[in-house]
């Protein structure tokens, strides 16, 4: 099975930017965490971080024909913008999951809004780095 993980913009910058929400791991932590997840699974994975909307979208498009089975977003900030992204994603017709290191629904009112989510199949939320295992274990199950 072929499966993305996509980081979206500021997610590079783990273990540096608000470590009192994000937490102190970095992502090159989250890279070697996503890759342990997968050891000795039938599971091929890509992993993908990018701070420029129209570059995660051309991601999006590439997992198409690549014949992705599943995406992973993390879309950062986007997630409560990007009307593009979720087109993207409604266009590939992959199933997609949508994963917040935080709790999006108890911090500020303007992160309540998930465009993205309206394109994906569940939301994980608030569960740090495990909430990517969650949603690779999804995938496999
Ligand atoms: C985030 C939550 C977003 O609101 C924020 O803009 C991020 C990270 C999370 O993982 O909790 O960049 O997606």
């Amino acid at each position: 099975m072929k499966l993305l993980v996509i980081n979206g913009p500021n997610l590079n910058l783990l273990g540096v930017r608000e470590p009192s929400v994000y937490g102190t791991d970095t992502y090159e932590d989250l890279c070697n965490f996503l890759k342990e997840c997968v050891l000795n699974k039938d599971v091929e994975l890509e992993i993908y971080q990018s701070n420029h909307e129209g570059a995660i979208i051309d991601k999006i498009h590439e997992a198409y024909y690549n014949k992705t089975n599943g995406i992973i977003i993390n879309p950062g900030a986007y997630t409560h913008t990007s009307i593009a992204i979720m087109d993207a994603i409604k266009s590939v017709m992959i199933p997609t999951l949508e994963v917040h290191l935080s709790d999006i629904t108890k911090r500020e009112e303007f992160r309540k809004v998930s465009y993205i989510g309206l394109a994906c199949e569940k939301r994980i939320m608030g569960k740090g780095f495990l909430g990517y295992q969650e949603a690779i274990e999804y995938f496999i199950k």
